[in-house]
């Protein structure tokens, strides 16, 4: 369906919430975007029935305007050298590893900034264009650091919120970037700037107060011309009643028993679902399960370990070598313990229907979220909404911002520390059914209390009352 219209409420993000897939015939469908914004995003966008403004993840894709799954979505082109420059480059090997401690070295080139600048115009244009006199205006994320200040330029009558779904970096990183200045005041184009946690709040408001001329304290940023910019953390969250709702077929839940069946119904299923980042801790968490087979306390009958590893940049070399170095790791322990029909781990390597992996959820003893660093990971909060049946056991890295909120009810662990990983893993796996529904009730006390509705709410109402 074709819509032209103007919108009071418009969501930019780098990629429209879905992806458009050709097949060889030419043939075109469309599927779910990968990661956590879409997953958090989608549903704020149906409530509210607004416009939202991306790349359709295929080069030089110049459309009209569409609809799908009730959000009217507006495209905007990336040619071949843009997705190279700005998307793979400048976002994906530039900020992405600087905002997550530097995980791997992060590469400063010149013409990947420019095409970063260029790009974000562009957003900003779209944006502007389709924006009602006065809407309200949400842009996401690390992609799109300049577009609140261009958006501003254009049209000084929006109101204009960004929220970061990725850590910001201290100091100390953030200040190895050659445009730091131009980043932050890209940013305090928005009336509100959110970020998962309190720690990255603070440090983006010293670092506004250091390298700009803006003056800033407490979570406020005054600007010269005398605008408020406020500043505040809103942990992201999902749509627990999708989840519930998928839950309530009970072919998902039959599913899940079947998939126990099916990995040879061990005494424990340790699931593991992230991108295949480096940013997700899956080698540390693979060398830990592998000593523990190795150690022999577990046995491959005992503890079955389902690694779902979700094709992610695939053209960015940080992530070809990380792809490399899993599978070889994988490799070497199911040879080393796997038998015919039996291996000790379980390698996926693709996307999956929410229906399929919420029947994964449910079917795993212990979810394993082990990332080095992470905005938030909602992969740890499906889990605990999946589990209506106060099963379960979350393993819980101190590095993902669901630390903040799920730290009484999970197993918190520090992911370089390989032997408490290991005790960790054991002591999740042996955990008696009284203590498991014990956490599981203050893990879903919280979840279910905070999720993407509320977040939402909260935001926007903060972003109203500027
Ligand atoms: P990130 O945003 O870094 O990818 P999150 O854990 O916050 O990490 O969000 C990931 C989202 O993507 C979750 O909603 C999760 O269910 C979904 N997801 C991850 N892997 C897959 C997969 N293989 N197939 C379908 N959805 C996936
Ligand atoms: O915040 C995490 C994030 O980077 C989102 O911005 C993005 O939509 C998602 O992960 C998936 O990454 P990509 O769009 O690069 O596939």
């Amino acid at each position: 369906m074709e819509n032209t219209g103007k919108s009071s409420f418009v969501v930019v993000a780098n990629r429209l919430p879905v992806d458009r897939v050709v097949a060889a015939d030419g043939s075109t469908t469309w599927r779910r975007s990968p990661g956590g914004l879409v997953t958090a995003l989608a549903p704020v966008m149906r409530a509210y029935d607004g416009a939202w403004v991306g790349w359709t993840g295929s080069p030089d894709d110049e459309l009209a305007p569409f609809s799908t799954d009730d959000m009217d979505l507006i495209s905007v082109p990336l040619s071949p050298e843009e997705i190279s420059m700005y998307y793979e480059g400048f976002s994906n090997a530039t900020l992405w590893p600087l905002y997550h401690d530097v995980i791997v070295a992060p590469e400063y080139h010149r013409e990947w900034w420019d095409a970063y600048r260029r790009v974000n115009d562009r957003f900003a244009r779209a944006a502007a264009s389709v924006a009602d006199e006065g809407a309200v205006v949400f842009v996401q994320d690390y992609q799109l650091q300049l577009v609140p200040n261009l958006l501003r330029r254009l049209r000084p009558d929006l109101k204009i919120g960004f929220f970061l779904h990725i850590p910001f970096p201290p100091p100390e990183l953030f200040a190895q970037l050659p445009w730091r200045r131009q980043i932050l005041e890209g940013l305090v184009g928005a009336d509100l700037v959110g970020f998962q946690r309190g720690g990255a709040a603070d440090n983006f408001v010293g670092l506004v107060d250091r390298y700009t001329d803006a003056t800033a304290a407490e979570r406020r940023v005054r600007m010269p011309d005398g605008r408020t910019v406020h500043v505040q953390p809103f942990p992201i969250s999902i749509e627990v009643s999708e989840i519930t709702g998928l839950l309530s077929d009970p072919d998902v839940v039959q599913r899940g028993t079947q998939i126990r069946e099916e990995i040879g119904s061990p005494g424990s299923m340790l699931l593991g679902v992230d991108r295949l980042d480096y940013t997700k801790g899956i080698g540390h968490r693979l060398k830990a399960f592998g000593e523990l087979l190795a150690g022999g306390d577990i046995t491959p009958d005992e503890a079955v370990l389902v690694q779902v590893a979700t094709p992610s940049r695939e053209r960015v070399e940080a992530y070809q070598t990380l792809r490399d170095e899993i599978e070889l790791q994988v490799g070497r322990l199911n040879g080393e313990y796997g038998r015919i029909g039996q291996p000790a781990i379980h390698y996926l390597h693709s996307s999956y229907e929410r229906a399929e992996l919420v029947s994964l959820l449910r079917a795993a003893d212990v979810m394993v979220v082990t990332p080095l660093r992470d905005g938030m990971n909602l992969v740890a909060k499906e889990y605990v909404a999946a589990r209506t049946d106060l099963r379960g056991a979350l393993v819980l890295s101190e590095f993902a911002g669901a630390a903040d909120e799920l730290g009484d009810g999970a197993f918190m662990v520090n992911p370089h520390d390989i032997d408490g990983l290991k005790r960790t893993l054991l002591a999740a796996m042996r955990i008696d059914e009284s203590e498991a529904e014990e956490r599981m009730k203050l893990l879903r006390d919280h979840v279910l209390s905070h999720d993407i509705t509320r977040w939402a709410q909260e935001f926007l109402a903060t972003l109203r009352s500027t």
